[in-house]
């Protein structure tokens, strides 16, 4: 397994993949990895002749008030699991922008709304950096989870709108045994918050079962202890909700016929 950080290298070495006609899986990340990141790994890597694995906590897609500072980044298990797996190439790098960057990806119609109306900005940060990371790595197929929905929908978008040469290939979400989706942010639930936080997948699920499922997962999750609603929505053939535990952001959805 090689690790590549320097940005000339790994857009050269794309190149040459791709000139001897080998297919390359990426699966872009923050690090701090996960079973749920450690899926779309397997499943990335049985697809392509090789398989990149980005590792990259990205500045632009943190607002102000977010926890880029304290993001973890342990890249020393990281880069041991990415071995397990069967990773070929870690590519991370120390910093994708140059000092007076001034060129912006901007997707104007999925950002809106959901995340994008807590998290202002954030969907700017993801689209310039997932077009960054397509550009360096060249990737046949690139999968992402449908844990982050509206990331998977504005991604799709941007790859649509730009005429990008990837597939763009969502994975159903990873949970814990309790349910709850795993999340480099459950490390900052406390062992109660953890019990309030769960009322989202079991409510999630209880919710697409009946007749009003936003109304009446809307009603439920307002009547849970410990927690704040942010958002419940349908959108993307999924139910979708956010919820806030104490300092703690979370979101959940699932596929809702
Ligand atoms: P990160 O939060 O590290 O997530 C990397 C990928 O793992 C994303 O596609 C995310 O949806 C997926 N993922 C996270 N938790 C999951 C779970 N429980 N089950 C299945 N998949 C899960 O998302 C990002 O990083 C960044 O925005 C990135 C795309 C790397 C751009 O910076």
């Amino acid at each position: 397994m090689r690790i590549i950080r320097d940005l000339r290298l790994m857009q050269g070495t794309a190149i040459k993949w791709r000139g001897i006609g080998k297919s390359v899986a990426l699966v872009p990340t923050m690090g701090a990895l996960h079973d749920g990141h450690l899926n779309l790994i397997k499943t990335a890597r049985k697809k392509a002749d090789i398989m990149v694995v980005s590792i990259y906590v990205n500045p632009s897609q943190f607002g102000p008030s977010e926890d880029l500072a304290n993001y973890p980044r342990p890249f020393t298990k990281d880069s041991a699991l990415c071995r397990k797996a069967g990773v070929d190439v870690i590519f991370n790098p120390l910093n994708l922008y140059a000092p007076d960057h001034s060129t912006w990806v901007t997707e104007e119609s999925i950002s809106q709304g959901r995340c994008g109306d807590s998290r202002p900005g954030h969907f700017r940060g993801v689209a310039t950096v997932v077009t960054k990371l397509f550009n360096l790595i060249q990737p046949t197929y690139a999968y992402f989870g449908w844990k982050d929905a509206q990331q998977v929908g504005v991604v799709q978008r941007l790859v649509r709108d730009l005429n990008l040469a990837t597939k763009v290939i969502p994975i159903e979400t990873v949970r814990d045994r309790d349910g709850l989706a795993l999340s480099s942010r459950n490390q900052y639930l406390s062992p109660q918050d953890r019990e309030y936080a769960l009322a989202l997948p079991l409510l999630l699920h209880a919710a697409v079962l009946q007749r009003n499922p936003v109304k009446w997962l809307s009603r439920y999750l307002e009547k849970s202890p410990g927690i704040r609603v942010d958002y419940v929505e349908l959108a993307q053939g999924r139910l979708c909700a956010a919820i806030w535990v104490g300092k703690t952001r979370l979101i959940d959805n699932i596929p809702c016929p």
